[in-house]
């Protein structure tokens, strides 16, 4: 497609005009750039630092009318043009099925596998295209035929999606999961490396772990226990669904085997679908979940072998890694870390809220959370959504009694001055 066509099909995304005439064609390059006036804005903002400038982003999403969402962590809005194309793609799929389904679009997906791989600084065979990380979980425990007495190291705050699967194998196979205690607040990163380091034995195959925590938002040191490990010949199999497109990931510097993230979250991506890392020298451990057509293939591919597919979700996947491209992933990075500062500041002047996250930008990110003293968290939440139209989660797990803060690249500042303002009029009234 000339590049003239496809700014008219964005055009026609964009007006609501039917846009499948012109879509045979576009590609995930194309699919979900910016609608030319949001990045003439940019442009003349310049300054990623400037509330305009996110100003600018934040109106490219759409939520329910006044409500302020804070709750990305349980799930992601997709912004418009992520929206639009994956109806687009819904559009040309239903237009002429067999065609898509089974071949038309084997470009557009191997597009956005290598988009998927750009962005988190791997090689596109080390990606696979999955539906979430409850599958990438399962994918590699499933994976291990581990002996009686084998043993994996599972820390207390483990995700049920990475913890299940391990521990029906301790049901059915008798391996010994080894459930090790995070403190909530560590002075540091060697704090939470030694916890990982205690727990292993003779006996230890994999340390499964999340990279943040989606209780309290802690980010763990992959990195260190990934070098810890692989000295001892352990495997590592981390849960990136808290983190992946939230700040800059190089999944190769990170160290670990496999990975795996839901991009329904922080990539903004369509519901449903998911990216799975295997490092190369580490996918001979892996068998694919659904044994079908494709299973035997020599490529990582073999583990996305569904048949029939949601494939317009997947394309969509692309179209939101070129939504985070449009911005970059450097911008996003600063700004994830300037507003949790900005959150923390501001919560610290109140002496009745109380973060329960901890402070190093080594130890957390966009996800903090904090105790309303006083206040029983499910009550609190309450509030907030019935009186404020501020949506959170609730997190009474280990002893948290905290509501769960996202600030994902659409809340501004001025959204955060909005939620404190809440915050402390509950705490005082
Ligand atoms: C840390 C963590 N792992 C796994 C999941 C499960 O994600 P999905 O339902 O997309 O598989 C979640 C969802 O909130 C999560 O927070």
């Amino acid at each position: 497609m000339k590049s003239n066509s496809r700014r008219k099909f964005l055009r026609s995304l964009s007006t609501g005009v039917s846009a499948s005439i012109l879509l045979p064609g576009l590609t995930i390059a194309d699919s979900a750039g910016f609608f030319e006036d949001t990045l003439h804005k940019l442009n003349k903002i310049a300054d990623p630092r400037s509330e305009a400038y996110w100003e600018t982003i934040k109106s490219q999403f759409e939520f329910t009318d006044g409500l302020k969402y804070f709750n990305n962590a349980s799930l992601g809005g997709s912004s418009i043009p992520i929206r639009n194309a994956t109806r687009a793609y819904r559009d040309t799929l239903d237009a002429f099925p067999s065609k898509y389904m089974w071949g038309g679009w084997k470009d557009e997906k191997e597009e956005t596998r290598e988009a998927v791989a750009r962005l988190f600084s791997v090689s596109s065979e080390e990606i696979a295209l999955i539906h979430n990380t409850t599958e990438g979980m399962n994918l590699i425990a499933r994976s291990f035929d581990l002996e009686p007495g084998d043993e994996v190291v599972l820390a207390d705050h483990e995700h049920s999606s990475g913890r299940i699967p391990w521990e029906v194998w301790q049901e059915t196979k008798g391996i010994h999961l080894v459930r090790p205690t995070l403190p909530i607040l560590p002075k540091d990163v060697n704090d939470l490396v030694k916890v990982y380091e205690d727990a292993i034995t003779p006996r230890t195959k994999v340390i499964s772990m999340c990279h943040i925590v989606n209780t309290n938002g802690m980010m763990l040191p992959v990195k260190e226990v990934s070098e810890m490990a692989h000295e001892r010949g352990i495997l590592v199999a981390v849960d990136g669904a808290q983190s992946a497109g939230m700040y800059k990931i190089d999944l190769n510097d990170l160290g670990c085997d496999f990975y795996a993230a839901s991009s329904h979250k922080w990539l903004f991506s369509p519901k449903g679908v998911g990216v799975f890392y295997a490092r190369q020298e580490s996918q001979k451990h892996l068998r694919p979940l659904i044994v079908a057509r494709g299973h035997r293939d020599d490529s990582i591919r073999r583990l996305e072998n569904y048949n029939t597919r949601n494939l317009p979700e997947v394309l969509g996947l692309g179209a939101a890694v070129n939504f985070i491209n449009e911005i970059g992933i450097d911008k996003i990075h600063d700004r994830t870390f300037d507003l949790k500062a900005y959150f923390r500041e501001k919560i610290n002047t109140h002496p009745k809220l109380i973060l329960k996250t901890p402070a190093s930008d080594q130890l957390s990110g966009a996800i903090q959370v904090v105790e309303v003293q006083g206040r029983g968290v499910a009550e609190a939440k309450n509030i907030l959504i019935e009186d404020y139209n501020i949506d959170c989660r609730p997190m009474s797990g280990f002893d948290l009694n905290a509501l769960r803060i996202s600030l994902a690249i659409y809340i501004t500042k001025s959204d955060i001055d909005y939620l404190i303002n809440a915050l402390s009029e509950i705490t005082d009234s």
